[in-house]
Formats: structure tokens, C-alpha cells, sequence
């Protein structure tokens, strides 16, 4: 019999990204193979993201293109999964308009899905499985990952924190943490099938380990994976200034595999925005953390997130988000406009930013980072780096792209064969966003 052919189309973050390669792993065992082409696929999902308005509208496009290609071949299954799927709301939009779609389900029942498949082709008709309340961890799950060198772990699930922006503490549930144990040996495994790099993936990774039932922290968890022979480079996503603790920082400088790398969200540099926002520090505690870290471990590349237009962000407001971003120095950073998302307690705030206001400070924003991204890079003019590589530069077939331990985007000339080795590269050559070289 031919093999049935899927395709993933996924939206949103590392963690939808990796859940997508857990999803690739069921269905490539149940005798799937992958295929790029929507026309040529018997099963196609989308992995959906809800955490900003973009997002959810292109999926709605997405479905609603399909409607064809559904009539064309019956037999194709199509299913929706991800975080807009733990939104009842949502849910029914689908089921009313796009009623081509045959499978929904949630963040927290991926392995539920070959049973999923067997009661749609049983009944016909729409399946709906979705865990309201996401409290459970499953393992056992493993991956197909996208590389063979880097690989995604989860560490932890949901979250707690509930900024009044952020629609994610509803769509992924409690805050909870996977046993040490099962981290550890997943991270194990990967070191035996020859992969180097690993980022541990939780919302808030600095708070590691608090539903655990005895004491143990992320710190204490970065110590055991550094001892993990094989494993290169340790990197982690994301870390929240108000649990970031000093025992980490101590962590990072000493632990040999930790990358000088720290993604530190600020949001906002206004304290009262940050107050609204819910994200329990001010911006002279954000200024302190960061000279704590710089202090420990000098040369060390600092990201961040930044919204723009947060309901009531006034002119002064958001000249101190510009005042510490050049304070601050980032190598780089995310920058996103307030998007209003429903079952929010900022989606209520009455003083909403009009549009036009927060395109015009956005352009701001990025005309005052985008100086200091370069000046940062400048450090690196004629050194030499370690790149891990990661692919063929899809520009130039004989250019190939890598990331130092700094997270820097690198381009660089060389032999395919160089995937997934480190490398050492002279850099000749600095940009906004890439670094440029020679391997030596
Ligand atoms: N847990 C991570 C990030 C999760 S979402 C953290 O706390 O850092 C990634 C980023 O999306 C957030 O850091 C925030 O900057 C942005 N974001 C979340 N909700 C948003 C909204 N409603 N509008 C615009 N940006 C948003
Ligand atoms: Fe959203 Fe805040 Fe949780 Fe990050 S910490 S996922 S921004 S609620
Ligand atoms: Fe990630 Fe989007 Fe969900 S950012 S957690 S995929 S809402």
C-alpha cells in the first residue's frame, strides 16, 4: 500500500515549533512520511499560535484556502491544533465556518492523536479533543527534530505569571515542571546520536523547579546537563527578570557549556507600564539585574522583547522604553505592537493606543535598536568565533550559516559537509543582523 504523506504548517514559538516535531514523530510511526507539498498531502495540520492578532489571522486564511483543495481530494484529512484550539471561542468559529476541518485538538493531548485519526475515520465526522485545564505532563513522546546537531527540551510547561497582556498562561495551562530525571535523560539520549546543542525551552525557565516535590532549581539542572558528555552548548528560553536569581547568574558564568547568551525580556521601559503589564519589577530592578549579570560575565549577549503600544503607554512612557534600550545596549531584540487578545485584562483597559500612534513609535523603536545592534556586532570585526553549522544559506548555495555561542548569525563560505560541526571563522565583515567571514 502507499504511504500516506503529511504536512505540519506551524505558527508561534519554540515550544509550537518543537510540538510540531513531536507531532512529526507520531505520525512518521504510524507510517506517514513528510511531504512539502499541500496538493500532494493526505493529512495536513496546523499548529497554531494565538499570541498576537497576526498570528490568528493567517490561519484563518490558511483554512479558508483550503476549502478547495478539500473538495478536490475527500479523503484528505485536515486538522487544527495548537494554542487558538484551547479557546472555546475559537473552537466554535471553526467548527460553524471552516467545517472542512475533520480534527481539533489542543496543546495538551498531542499523543492522543493516532486515536484521534482512528475515531475521524470511524465516524466522519468532526473530532474535538482538547483538555480544558492542561495540568498533565506526558512523556515518552520523542521528536522527529528539524536538525540533527540542535535539538529543543522541554523543561517545564505552561505558565503562571499572567502579564495582563499575554493570552499564554490560557492556552498552555499551569506552570509545571518535568522531573530532572527525564530532562536529563532525554538530554542523554541526544548526546548519544551525536547532537551538540541543546536549548532547554520553558515561559519562564527561572522558575524551574518550584512544583517539583524536593529542592531543586534550574541552576541545579544546567550543573547536571553540563556534566552530559557530548553536549557542546546549553542555551535557554525564556527567562523572566523577576525570578532570574543569582545562583543562575553564578551558574552561567561558571558552567563551561552554558552559551554567554541571556534572552531577558523587558517589555517596557516604564515602570508604571511594567506595573499594569503585571511583570512584578521596575525598571531601576531590570537596570540593577543587568549590571549584576554584566558584572559576573562581562562579554555576555543580552536579547530582549519589547511591546509597543500597551493600553495607556503615554509619550513619556515610551521615550524611557528608547532611553533603556540605549542604556542597555541589546545585541538584539523582538518587537511586537500591542495586540488586543481577548480573555485578557489588557483586552478591557479602556485607553487603548490607536494605530497609527503605535506604527509610528514602533518605527522609533527600531530606528534607535537597529544602531545599537550594529555597534555590538562591531566587537566581533576580525575575531575569531565558533559557529556551530547549522545550513545552506538560502541566498547562495556556496555560503553556509552557523550561530557563535553569542547567538550571532553568521555567514561564511564552506562545504555543505560542515553541517553540524564546530567551526572556527574569522569574521571580515559586520551587519545589523549577521556577522560575516572566513572559516580559518
Ligand atoms: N514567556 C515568554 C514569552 C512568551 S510570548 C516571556 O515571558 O518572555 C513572546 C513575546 O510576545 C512576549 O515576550 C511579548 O513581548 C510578546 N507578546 C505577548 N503577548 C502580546 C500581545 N498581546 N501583544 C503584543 N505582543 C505580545
Ligand atoms: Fe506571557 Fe508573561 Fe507568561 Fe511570558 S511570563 S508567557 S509574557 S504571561
Ligand atoms: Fe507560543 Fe503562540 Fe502558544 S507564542 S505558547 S504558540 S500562543
Amino acid at each position: 500500500m502507499k504511504s500516506k504523506k503529511y504536512t505540519i504548517v506551524t505558527y508561534g514559538c519554540q515550544m509550537n515549533e518543537h510540538d510540531s516535531e513531536k507531532i512529526s514523530w507520531i505520525l512518521e510511526n504510524m507510517g506517514y512520511i513528510w511531504t512539502d507539498d499541500k496538493e500532494d498531502s493526505d493529512f495536513i495540520i496546523y499548529n497554531t499560535c494565538l499570541v498576537r492578532e497576526n498570528a490568528e489571522l493567517k490561519v484563518y486564511g490558511q483554512l479558508g484556502a483550503l476549502k478547495d483543495l478539500k473538495r478536490k481530494n475527500p479523503d484528505l484529512i485536515l486538522a487544527v491544533c495548537g494554542c487558538m484550539m484551547q479557546r472555546e471561542e475559537i473552537r466554535n468559529i471553526i467548527l460553524r465556518k471552516y467545517r472542512h476541518v475533520d480534527i481539533i485538538f489542543g496543546t495538551g493531548n498531542i499523543h492522543k492523536l493516532p486515536q484521534l485519526i482512528n475515531r475521524y475515520h470511524q465516524s466522519n465526522e468532526t473530532v474535538v479533543d482538547v483538555v480544558e485545564d492542561n495540568r498533565e505532563i506526558v512523556e515518552n513522546i520523542d521528536a522527529n527534530r528539524k536538525y540533527s546537531f540542535k535539538a529543543y527540551v522541554n523543561v517545564m510547561y505552561g505558565c503562571n505569571n499572567f502579564c495582563t497582556y499575554c493570552i499564554v498562561p490560557y492556552t498552555r495551562g499551569r506552570e509545571r515542571s518535568r522531573e530532572p530525571e527525564n530532562i536529563i535523560e532525554e538530554v542523554r539520549s541526544l548526546a548519544e546520536r551525536g547532537y551538540k546543542e541543546i536549548t532547554l525551552l520553558g515561559q519562564n525557565v527561572n522558575s524551574y523547579g518550584k512544583t517539583l516535590s524536593y529542592d531543586y532549581t534550574f541552576a541545579n539542572l544546567l550543573e547536571d546537563i553540563n556534566k552530559i558528555d557530548g553536549i557542546k552548548r546549553i542555551r535557554f528560553m525564556t527567562s523572566h527578570p523577576k525570578d532570574l536569581s543569582d545562583e543562575l547568574i553564578e551558574a552561567m558564568a561558571s558552567l563551561d557549556k552554558v552559551c554567554e547568551h541571556l534572552h531577558l525580556p523587558i517589555q517596557s521601559g516604564s515602570s508604571r507600564i511594567l506595573k499594569v503589564m503585571n511583570r512584578k519589577y521596575t525598571k531601576e530592578d531590570y537596570l540593577r539585574l543587568v549590571e549584576k549579570i554584566r558584572n559576573r560575565i562581562p562579554d555576555i549577549a543580552l536579547t530582549t522583547d519589547i511591546i509597543v503600544g500597551f493600553p495607556g503607554e503615554t509619550e513619556e512612557d515610551f521615550n524611557e522604553t528608547l532611553e533603556i534600550v540605549k542604556k542597555v545596549e541589546y545585541d538584539s531584540a523582538f518587537t511586537f505592537l500591542y495586540s488586543i487578545r481577548e480573555g485578557t485584562i489588557a483586552a478591557r483597559m479602556e485607553n487603548q493606543i490607536p494605530d497609527d500612534i503605535k506604527q509610528e513609535r514602533f518605527q522609533r523603536l527600531l530606528d534607535t535598536l537597529y544602531p545599537i545592534f550594529y555597534k555590538k556586532n562591531l566587537k566581533y570585526q576580525d575575531k575569531v568565533v565558533e559557529v556551530l553549522v547549522e545550513e545552506v544559506s538560502k541566498n547562495n548555495e556556496k555560503v553556509l550559516t552557523g550561530r557563535t555561542r553569542h547567538g550571532k548569525l553568521v555567514h561564511f563560505e564552506g562545504d555543505k559537509k560542515l553541517i553540524g560541526q564546530l567551526v572556527d571563522v574569522k569574521i571580515d565583515n559586520v551587519k545589523t543582523f549577521t556577522l560575516e567571514g572566513h572559516i580559518i
